[in-house]
């Protein structure tokens, strides 16, 4: 898997940090080397997010993440490191070089596409065959055409134990392969496999590059489970992928539907609608809201009216929010789902539904009043109170007016009594932002301990010299220099995570090689270069030179020094080495 240093050191060198992330984030302030905007990665009204054009690097004052180039593109494009890599190689047209693991890891990955192409060419063509009338029924049934049959490659698993895994190990694939791939599992005799999915109307899952990357099997009929979803392979993640996001991604509408069922989507692009994606089975992730957000600014929620369905909708709301996408809500009445409302009112009602559909206030409000107890003092009571701390998250005071109006006709109370309540939190919220704000921009300062709880430190004291001497030797790494010659070690940091930066950049400084600190970052965890951006963030004393180096390290050296026993043999070494300092002088 491993990428030679020297290529990344390139591929981060040849990136321009400002020009990626202008890409993604409106960069509108600019304060020293800093450019601000709104972060990309929470939700936020004014601006955290900075990237340093001099130190390559971003980093949100905000949520804490932070990195390099490489960083950058993972998160926002939720890729793994090696795939963000591949993105920022070609943009800077190079040649990721391969070695032999991954060479061989992507030749795995190319085989299991296509056998998983193959396979759904089997089910396609099986779904046309004898032995899959009940799976054609039920399509009749369902009312969906054969165009949809087409467009999605539907297909069908006969009621047959082995019928795939013979069709495809004649084609030259291994039993272990088509396990692999999650297409056949292992049966209780020695040696023996069988079908994974059987008796099942068949529904590629097809990623936005169109590599079929795995299958959910829906059952015919009623049954448990409904649908079958092929387990996690190297090509397949379930709670990483959207059904039908292949086809919505090229969709003009300006939006995205998201439903819940494979049919209903199915349902929907046969209606015209073909934004309509559904999340595979699990409850919208915050990956998937991710994946959703690279194609369109707007969410439109078509899940099933049930209790489960508006459940699942309460939970994705916030998901699709920290985003940044716009989100509504539809609501289908009697219908139990897209499907069924589409059957009985047809596509020109559906639209309409669109187009009224409410916003998630309005959605979360109905929630709200549907749960309130209104006969009691103190039901009425809770229900201003939840119903006005929804709304005073509103921006815009018409809108608050209008549902603070009709919250106070709800609980029978004066309109202005609750318009003040709202206004009165909505003011309280503010004042908390703008606190929160000026606590992490201004005073970073302030916020010595690592958001991470696994980076935090043990001696805050310590830990603020051991940050201020990293800092110190990436703005300048000719000053390694200065803490070789104090005899200074890694094994003197008290935190793990500042001795392993310290043992990253003398290895570079070592090896000749660059130590800007873009490039430092992409040799940690992404946590880590989270913590480390936010270390180079903070503010430094202007001058910098040998003796900052000396400073830090001798509060270093106290701070031990403070704790421990007198009689330890440290106390002498420590002593020893202020006499030699002494001496030494500079
Ligand atoms: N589901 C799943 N895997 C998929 C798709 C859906 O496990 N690939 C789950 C969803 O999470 C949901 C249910 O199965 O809980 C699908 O819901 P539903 O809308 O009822 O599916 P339909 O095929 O539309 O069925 P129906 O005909 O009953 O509407
Ligand atoms: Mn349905």
């Amino acid at each position: 898997m491993a990428i030679p240093d020297s290529f990344l050191d390139e591929l981060v060198g040849r990136t321009d940090i400002m020009e990626l992330v202008g890409g993604y984030v409106r960069l509108t302030k600019k304060s020293g080397n800093n450019m601000f905007g709104l972060c990309p990665f929470h939700s936020e009204k004014s601006p955290s997010f900075s990237v340093n054009a001099e130190k390559q690097i971003f980093h949100c004052f905000g949520c804490g993440k932070g990195g390099s180039v490489i960083g950058f593109i993972m998160e926002i494009e939720n890729l793994s490191f090696r795939d963000a890599v591949e993105v920022l190689a070609r943009r800077a047209g190079l040649a990721v070089p391969e070695d032999s693991t991954s060479d061989e890891l992507a030749g795995k990955r190319r085989r299991m596409l296509e056998l998983n192409r193959d396979a759904a060419r089997h089910f396609y063509e099986m779904l046309m065959s004898p032995l899959a009338e009940t799976a054609r029924n039920y399509l009749v049934k369902r009312r969906i055409s054969k165009a949809m049959v087409t467009r999605f490659g539907i297909g069908a698993a006969p009621d047959s134990w082995s019928l795939l895994l013979e069709n495809l190990t004649k084609k030259g694939y291994s039993m272990q392969e088509l396990i692999e791939a999650g297409l056949a599992r292992t049966g209780r005799k020695e040696g023996g496999a069988y079908d994974f999915f059987r008796n099942r109307l068949m529904f590629p899952v097809i990623d936005v590059r169109g590599g079929v990357i795995g299958f959910s099997g829906r059952i015919l009929g009623d049954g448990e489970p409904k649908y079958l979803n092929s387990p996690d392979t190297l090509v397949f993640n379930k709670s990483r992928n959207l059904f039908a996001l292949n086809l919505a991604k090229k969709a003009k509408a300006g939006m995205l539907i998201l439903a819940e069922g494979n049919l209903d989507v199915v349902a929907l692009h046969q209606a015209g609608f073909d934004c309509a994606v559904a999340s595979l089975g699990t409850s919208l992730t915050s990956d998937q809201a991710r994946l959703m957000s690279r194609y369109s600014d707007k969410a439109v929620i078509a899940y099933d009216s049930d209790e489960a369905g508006r459940r699942a909708a309460l939970r994705a709301i916030p998901l699709i929010e920290k985003t940044g996408m716009g989100i509504k809500i539809i609501d289908m009445g009697e219908s139990k789902d897209p499907d069924e409302y589409l059957i009985k009112h047809g596509a020109e009602a559906f639209k309409l539904l669109l187009e009224k559909s409410e916003n998630h206030i309005e959605y979360r409000l109905v929630t709200i009043e549907t749960n309130a107890e209104l006969t009691s003092n103190e039901g009425r009571l809770a229900y201003i109170a939840a119903a006005t701390e929804l709304l005073s998250e509103l921006v815009s005071k018409p809108e608050r007016e209008i549902y603070g109006a009709r919250v106070a006709k709800v609980a029978g109370v004066s309109p202005e009594s609750v318009e003040n309540e709202i206004e009165k939190k909505a003011n309280m919220r503010l004042a908390k932002q703008k606190k929160e704000h000026e606590k992490r921009v201004m005073r970073p300062i302030a916020a010595m301990q690592p958001s991470d709880r696994t980076l935090r430190y043990e001696n805050e004291y310590s830990a603020s010299a051991e940050e201020g001497l990293i800092r110190a030797l990436l703005k300048d790494p000719m000053m390694m220099k200065k803490s070789a010659e104090m005899g200074f070690s890694q094994d003197e940091f008290t935190s793990p995570f500042l001795a392993k930066v310290f043992e990253v950049l003398s290895r570079r400084v070592s090896e000749g090689r660059d130590v800007r600190a873009a490039l430092i970052l992409s040799e940690l965890e992404i946590h880590e270069a989270s913590q480390l951006s936010v270390i180079l963030q903070k503010t430094q004393a202007p001058l910098q030179d040998d003796r900052t180096v000396r400073d830090y390290i001798e509060r270093i050296r106290t701070e031990k020094y403070k704790n421990v026993d007198p009689d330890s043999n440290l106390l002498l070494e420590i002593k020893s080495y202020r006499e030699k300092k002494d001496v030494g002088g500079y």
